[in-house]
């Protein structure tokens, strides 16, 4: 085992030895580092996310729903899928090695693919077409748990990235010299401008953030922090920000995905 192995897996006892005990009263609050973004939201904001009349993500639903079932096109991915409340169980187990691309895709990869299936115009990734049906299918695994399988195939592919996302998150980065860690595990519920930093899991994506006016995935999310450091931005869809999807999500694996979320 490599030594980011090693410190990773010690980090995941320790982990579970946190959380274990702690989970087992129901009356407990989850300790603080299992909590996902929605527990670090303002009192309005968790109001006009939980109503759906005011929730501007209530729309992009509907778009998605629009574009699975296909009434604003012949082929759909309905046709391929079946209805989308059979498909609970897509949006947690992202990201995937692929062994076609020889590389690591998240959900919004794997809907680009197969946008171009259908008769729908080739789309990129923060298309808004593409964040609605992420939104939708994120809907649907509202709830469960975040399930993620190396393709036996490629376990050592695999490993390979979870490695490489581990390193990239506790490397220092910018003109701030800060890593993720150093904001996401050890400055937890501290204050940075308007925000309060969470754990940083990947639990509410796709996300509509008000400052952005739009939803935006958890590809555009790092590489805003990456701006907050002042470092250079990855591209779009680049490898790093997949490798540290993948360990963020191994990070929070057993958490619960929220479903599509509000953010300030
Ligand atoms: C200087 C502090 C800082 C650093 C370094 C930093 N972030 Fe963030 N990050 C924030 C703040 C502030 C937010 C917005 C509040 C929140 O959700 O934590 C945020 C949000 C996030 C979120 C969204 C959480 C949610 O529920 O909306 C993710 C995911 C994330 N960061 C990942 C990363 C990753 C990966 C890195 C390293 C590449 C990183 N961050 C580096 C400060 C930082
Ligand atoms: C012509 C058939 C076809 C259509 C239409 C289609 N897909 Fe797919 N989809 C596939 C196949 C085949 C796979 C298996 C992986 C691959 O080859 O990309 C797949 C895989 C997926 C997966 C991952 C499933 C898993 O278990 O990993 C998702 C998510 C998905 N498609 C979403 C969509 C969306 C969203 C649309 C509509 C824009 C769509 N698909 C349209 C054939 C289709």
């Amino acid at each position: 085992m490599t030594q980011t192995t090693l410190r990773w897996v010690s980090c995941v006892c320790l982990w579970m030895a946190v959380l274990l005990p702690l989970n087992s009263n129901a009356n407990e609050r989850p300790p603080v580092q299992a909590q996902s973004g929605n527990a670090f939201l303002s009192a309005s904001m968790l109001a006009m996310q939980n109503d759906p009349m005011a929730n501007p993500i209530s729309l992009w639903l509907d778009k998605g729903k629009a574009l699975w079932t296909g009434t604003e096109s012949k082929s759909s991915c309905a046709q391929c899928h079946g209805p989308v409340e059979n498909n609970k169980t897509l949006a947690n187990q992202f990201p995937k090695w692929s062994s076609k691309l020889k590389k690591l895709i998240n959900l919004e990869d794997q809907i680009v693919q197969c946008a171009e299936r259908t008769s729908q115009a080739r789309k990129n990734l923060e298309d808004p077409d593409v964040l609605a049906l992420s939104a939708l299918l994120h809907q649907q695994s509202k709830n469960q748990t975040i399930l993620l399988r190396p393709n036996t195939q490629h376990k050592e592919e695999w490993q390979k990235q979870l490695n490489a996302g581990a390193e990239l998150f506790i490397q220092r980065m910018g003109r701030m010299n800060l890593a993720c860690t150093h904001c996401h595990d050890q400055n937890i519920g501290k204050r940075m401008q308007a925000d309060l930093i969470s754990p940083g899991h990947p639990t509410g994506f796709p996300i509509f953030k008000m400052s952005w006016q739009s939803m935006g995935s958890i590809d555009r999310r790092i590489r805003a922090c990456y701006s907050g450091v002042q470092a250079d931005i990855p591209q779009p869809g680049s490898q790093e920000l997949r490798q540290l999807e993948l360990f963020l999500k191994m990070r929070a694996e057993g958490l619960a995905m929220d479903g599509p979320s509000l953010r300030r």
